[in-house]
């Protein structure tokens, strides 16, 4: 059984002993959902996205990919998230998140947990490192300075950020001492305590490709090694063909100090396989993005 498996196994095993025998939904959702449940259809990742039901089995999703689909293996690590819809799977998942002691008792992490956001059909998600002061504040992942970079990417990937599928590997912001707006990465025991999370919205979205943002979410995917050297091919997490690249900050960064043009340019360059390998359309000019004149 995989850790993400018998990790919220136990948890569900705890409220169950406590008399909880339903993870609870946040005011709303159920309002929220009802109306939902279209039958889920073949997409592109371009096209307008249906609402997928778990009430019915789901039918095959087309691939744009010409590669196997993830080894039937991934299917272990898929949790019993209480829920129907994969909008309940999901919103049950953010409830477990809120409560998540292993998480909650560590000091070295604050209390506010910040979920992911985007589309439960994405074709393509992105994993960060942990929420920062911004994100904190309001309750979603890459909102600051790096999030309107990573959503700058996204557009000049032709996409739209609702389409697209945005988590973090730790989902509690890092504390520090002094700790003002300061931020910092967080450590291998931090994100090991909410790896179960990000596994389980790996294994309920189903993306086609996973782009791990910076060398931090990389080692949270098993994915260890500078970014340098990892990124421009792809790896695998849950057998889902995986690109590691620059984190956004390094892009800020080496925007005021270093090189921006170039660490653009790499990034760029692995975003356009990750279109290739999504199937989308890529024009002339995006091709010449960043390119040495
Ligand atoms: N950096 C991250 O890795 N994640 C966020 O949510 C914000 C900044």
């Amino acid at each position: 059984m995989s850790t993400a498996t018998s990790l919220l196994k136990q948890h569900l095993q705890q409220r169950k002993l406590q008399g909880k025998t339903h993870v609870g939904l946040r005011p709303g959702t159920m309002e929220k959902l009802s109306g939902l449940g279209r039958p889920p259809a073949a997409r592109a990742i371009s096209e307008p996205e249906p609402l997928r039901s778990f009430a019915a089995a789901p039918a095959p999703v087309a691939r744009p990919l010409h590669e196997a689909p993830p080894p039937e293996t991934k299917k272990a690590e898929l949790l019993e998230v209480a829920g129907v819809t994969l909008e309940e799977k999901l919103a049950a998942l953010r409830t477990m998140a809120e409560t998540w002691e292993p998480a909650l008792s560590m000091n070295s992490l604050r209390k506010t947990m910040v979920f992911a956001v985007g589309s439960p059909l994405a074709s393509l998600m992105f994993v960060g490192e942990a929420p920062g002061a911004e994100e904190e504040k309001l309750g979603e992942p890459f909102v600051g300075p790096a999030g309107q970079k990573l959503t700058a990417i996204i557009k000049a990937m032709g996409l739209d950020r609702p389409k697209v599928y945005i988590s973090n590997i730790c989902k509690f912001r890092p504390a520090m001492d002094n700790q003002g707006s300061g931020n910092r990465k967080p450590e291998a025991a931090e994100m090991k305590v909410c790896l179960p999370f990000v596994l389980t919205e790996i294994d309920l979205i189903k993306p086609l490709v996973i782009v791990a943002l910076g060398a931090t979410a990389a080692e949270g995917l098993g994915i260890p090694g500078a970014v340098g050297s990892l990124r421009g091919r792809f790896h695998s997490t849950s057998g889902i063909p995986t690109m590691v690249t620059y984190h956004p900050s390094y892009l800020l960064r080496e925007e005021k100090t270093g090189d921006g043009i170039r660490a653009k340019r790499a990034v760029w360059e692995d975003m356009l396989k990750v279109m290739e390998k999504l199937g989308l359309p890529i024009s002339e000019k995006q091709r010449g993005y960043f390119q040495a004149k």
